[in-house]
């Protein structure tokens, strides 16, 4: 898949910043503050997903205008496709167009453009929080199968209510029995997530340990694996509209006690994991700083391997800042694994190493870099 053409103006200090990208490496370059990031969250954000920022709609407008537009054409193997949109702090002014398709929310563009990003925070997947790990797993299987997001985003709801009527139960104001129909709701649901993960968590595990075998030289292995808060093994299980539900069920209510007296949710597929090894000891308790960001680069790359063997897309790679964390060898690989993807990087200095265009950021503003050989053989 690659991106032909994109536009955003309006879009935090973007200011008509419009490119026409290489299919090969794109390189963002420029100061501090300059809309860099911000160039990389508006492609980001038109594959349907949050903003890797945590920014929300109303914060994507710029201070001094009431609307933001972006517009972004792609090519994937089967045909052209064309996303517009105009985003403003009237969710009522709102448009989004996919293909001239007019379409609710942002996130009915899941699926169009097929992206994977990689930022300074990712380097922390092995490192971080357990809740680092459970996002990541959710957005990776999110791109592939949109179902899921709205299976995850509905246990999210469900849990809230829960853990609502809990400290209402502790209080006096609600009955033990009220909490059966919520409980219902969330076995069902968290049976099918904790299937989904573990299917996930496993191709995860394949696609990861061959590529840090190859940064590790061959000396070390990695492993991963779904660690679940509700069932000790899902090795071959697949009954998640059955068997796996009760179990879920059981063991929601085996906690039941607990639960009233903690006001929260202890058990379930939000207290998951996906536990990373390197040579069988837990990376993040053992592992050194080079080897937890080895893991978390594979695991990187592994988001975009999948995708593209699921959907039989090549993403696009999006590198926010991520190369002048690394050093050499491990800049080199990650480069060399994704050679055949379109590539979007930023920057502050233009790499010269790499081949492709370069495009100076300056104050929101963009433009083309040609080469002093590329101007001469034109000219000539
Ligand atoms: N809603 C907004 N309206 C206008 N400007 C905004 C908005 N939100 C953020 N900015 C500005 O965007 C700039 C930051 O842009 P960005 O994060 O893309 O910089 P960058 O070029 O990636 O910098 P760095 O090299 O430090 O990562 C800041 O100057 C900030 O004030
Ligand atoms: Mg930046």
């Amino acid at each position: 898949m690659i991106i032909t053409g994109f536009c955003a103006d309006g879009f935090k200090n973007l200011k008509n910043a419009a490119i026409e990208p290489s299919p090969n490496v794109n390189v963002i370059y420029g100061e501090n503050a300059q809309g860099k990031t911000n160039l990389i969250e508006a492609i980001w954000i038109l594959s349907g997903a949050k903003s890797f920022r945590g920014s929300k709609e109303r914060d994507m407008i710029c201070f001094s205008e009431d609307f933001a537009r972006l517009e972004l054409k792609l090519t994937d193997s089967e045909r052209e496709q064309e996303i517009n949109c105009i985003l403003s702090r009237n969710p009522r002014e709102r448009k989004i167009y996919l293909n001239g398709v007019k379409q609710s929310y942002l996130t009915s563009l899941f699926g169009a453009l097929k992206c994977v990003v990689f930022t300074p925070e990712d380097l922390e997947l092995s490192k971080g929080s357990p809740d680092i790990r459970r996002d990541f797993i959710d957005l990776c299987i999110s791109q592939i199968k949109p179902r899921y997001a709205k299976t995850a985003a509905k246990y999210e709801k469900v849990l809230t209510q829960r853990n609502a009527l809990l400290k209402n139960i502790s209080l006096g104001f609600s009955q033990d029995h009220d909490l059966d129909v919520w409980d219902d709701q969330l076995a069902r649901l968290g049976a099918y997530i904790s299937v989904m993960k573990n299917q996930y968590s496993k191709k995860l595990c394949q696609f990861s340990k061959k590529l840090y075998s190859e940064i590790s030289g061959g000396r070390e292995n990695l492993e991963l694996r779904y660690i679940s808060t509700i069932f000790d093994s899902l090795e071959q299980r697949n009954d998640w509209q059955t068997g796996l539900y009760s179990e879920y069920l059981e063991r929601l209510k085996s906690s039941r006690a607990d639960d009233i007296k903690f006001g929260y949710t202890s058990l379930g597929v939000h207290r998951d994991d996906l536990g990373v090894y390197i040579d069988g000891s837990i990376a993040r308790d053992f592992g050194s700083q080079g080897q937890n960001r080895s893991a978390a680069l594979s695991m990187k790359l592994s988001q975009a391997y999948i995708l593209f063997e699921e959907t039989g897309e090549m993403p696009v790679i999006l590198l926010d800042d991520v190369l002048s964390e690394l050093d050499k060898s491990r800049r080199e690989f990650i480069i060399s694994k994704l050679k055949d993807m379109q590539i979007f990087i930023t920057c502050c200095e233009p790499i010269r190493k790499l081949r492709g265009k370069k495009f100076l950021m300056e104050a929101g503003k963009i433009s083309e870099k040609v080469s002093t050989k590329k101007k001469k053989a034109v000219e000539k």
